[in-house]
Formats: C-alpha cells, structure tokens, sequence
C-alpha cells in the first residue's frame, strides 16, 4: 500500500515539476514515530485517512521535463496480465531500465532475469508457492472482495479489479465460470483437490514464455516510510520508462508476501536486504482494457 501510495506521488510529482513546481522539502511520517503524528487532524479527510508523507514545493516556471511526454507515457502505462512475446528485450533498452534512477536515494537494486535457466527456477517458485493466496481462506476472502465482476459494480465501487482486468476479455459464460470458481466457498473445496495449485502453475507457465522478469529490493533489511516511498519513486520511474518503450508490466507480489518464499527467493537469488517489488516486463500479445479511474477530485481535500 505504501508503495503504491509512493509511486502515485512520485507521478504527481513529476507531473507538478513538468508545470514549473519545484519540490523543496519533504517529510515522511511514520506511525507512532516522533510526535505519533501520523494520524490527521479533524478537516475535510475521512477519518481513517493517516498522515504518510508532507512535502512543500515552490514555483520556478521552469518545467523539469516535458509535460506532453510525461502525459503519454502516463497514459500508455497500464498492467497487463496477459502473454508477453517471448521474444528477448534489448540489452541496452533493459540497461537503461535499472539505471533510471531518481537522484539522491537510498541503496536500491534492480535485477532482471532475462536467462532461460534463472527464469525457469523463479517460475518454478511462483508454481510451488504462489497458491497461497487461493489456498488461505481469510486472504482469499479479502481478495476476492476486491473483484468486480460487471460494469455497474466497478462504477458502484470506484475501486477493485475489474474481472477484464484480471483475466482479460471473456464471454459471458466464461465469466459465470470465472465467477462460480472463484467464490471464496467454492474456491475452499476446489483447493483440496489442487485448484490453488493449478492457478499458480498457469502463472509460472505464463512467466517462462515472458522474456524478463523485474526484482528491485534494498539494500537495507527493514526499510522505513522513506525508503518505502523512495522504492515507490522508483517503480514508478521504472514503469513509466517502461511504458514509452512499449513495454508492459505485471507485478507478482505474492512471493514477497509472505516471508518464507521471500528468503527463498532471496537466498536462490543471492538478493541481501528486502525485495519489494517483483514484475513480468515484455511487449503484450493482446491489448487490455485501462483500469477504471475514480475521478480525481473525489480523492483530493483541499485544506
Ligand atoms: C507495488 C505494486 C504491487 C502490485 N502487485 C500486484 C500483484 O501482485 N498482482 C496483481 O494482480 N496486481 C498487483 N498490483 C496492482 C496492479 O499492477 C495495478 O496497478 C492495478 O490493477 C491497476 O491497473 P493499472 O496498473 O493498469 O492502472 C500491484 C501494484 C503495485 C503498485
């Protein structure tokens, strides 16, 4: 969450600077750190918003970069679940990938597999562990809650994932099975004969025909507020580099989830410190629908 939180600052901070506004100070707030003061005072805010991060920015006039660009790239970025073409990326194009880094950050490593062997051992850790998101009732429930399966429930929620989004299109009656499968009561008695399984094993399959897979970890075992939004800086850098190079990403978080696979991983990997992000990177074979966006001001408070 709180990478997510970052990367979608670190956009609009790009988008800020590209419009003469220079960022001059920043402060993260921690939970229960110096002053407890991550809990926001009464105004205009939900109640159970809490305080990340403060930043003042001054007008220059002078734009950091071009807002078109920016606009273009931020358009085109988008998650895509689908196959890749297994063709390999460019060595230069993926050199430049892992040095696009914001100035001034912490330790922070970006590592792509791009050999068939290296691939296929990931992969084969994605089909051994990555059910675990199925297989666990309460964690499956949470998800599930989460899926959208029509139109009207994706406007009526403003959030989630619509079920396009997950699966790509489908008929309808592709959808009712999707839908019958999935339910949290269903998806118990399917996992005792394997269900979990078999999802995680059409992951790790889709994973062996992608031509690289993404890992960016720090250097530091327990990162803070600040690193976490330097690491969000960073995928959000990564993904919009990415996306004007026509490239598109799918992140497998489930592996950095839960900590034994992580340390697996790691140690598989010979990755010190902490993994926070995991992601397929190829050119998509089938175009996927923009995940919905809640219009912008109903997520702003003017203070
Ligand atoms: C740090 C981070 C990790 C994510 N991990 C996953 C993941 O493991 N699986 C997944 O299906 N979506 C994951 N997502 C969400 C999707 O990538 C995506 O952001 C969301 O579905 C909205 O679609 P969009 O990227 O096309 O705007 C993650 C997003 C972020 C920012």
């Amino acid at each position: 969450m709180r990478l997510s939180c970052a990367a979608y600052w670190r956009m609009l901070c790009r988008a800020l600077a590209a419009q003469g506004w220079a960022l001059v100070r920043e402060r993260p707030h921690e939970a229960g750190g110096a002053g407890g003061d991550s809990r926001l005072p009464g105004g205009p805010w939900p109640r159970d918003w809490s305080l990340l991060w403060t930043a003042a920015l001054r007008r220059t006039g002078e734009a950091a970069e071009s807002l078109a660009a920016l606009d273009a790239a931020a358009r085109a970025r988008r998650t895509n679940r689908g196959p890749y073409d297994d063709a390999p990326l460019a060595p230069e194009l993926l050199g430049a990938l892992a040095r696009h880094a914001p100035a001034g950050g912490p330790a922070i490593t970006v590592r792509h597999l791009t050999g068939h062997h290296e691939r296929g051992s990931f992969a084969e850790m994605l089909a051994r562990h990555g059910g675990i998101d199925f297989s666990h009732p309460a964690a499956w429930r949470e998800t599930h809650s989460y899926i959208r399966w029509t139109p009207a429930a994706v406007r009526a929620h403003g959030d989630g994932f619509p079920v396009a989004q997950l699966f790509g299109p489908m008929s309808a009656r592709q959808r009712l099975a999707k839908r019958i499968a999935l339910a949290p009561p269903v998806m118990k008695v399917l996992c005792r004969f394997g269900y979990d399984r078999s999802l995680a094993g059409g992951l790790a399959a889709e994973v062996r025909r992608t031509p690289a897979v993404v890992l960016m970890h720090f250097a530091d075992e327990s990162p803070g507020l600040a690193d976490a939004f330097r690491g969000g800086a960073r995928i959000a850098d990564y993904w919009l580099h990415a996306a004007s190079a026509g490239l598109a990403l799918h992140p497998l978080s489930v592996l950095m989830q839960h900590d034994a696979p992580r340390r697996t991983l790691q140690a598989q990997l010979g990755l010190s410190g902490r993994l926070f992000f995991i992601s397929r990177v190829g050119r998509p074979r089938t175009a996927f629908p923009p995940a919905p966006r809640s219009p912008g001001a109903a997520d702003h408070r003017t203070v």
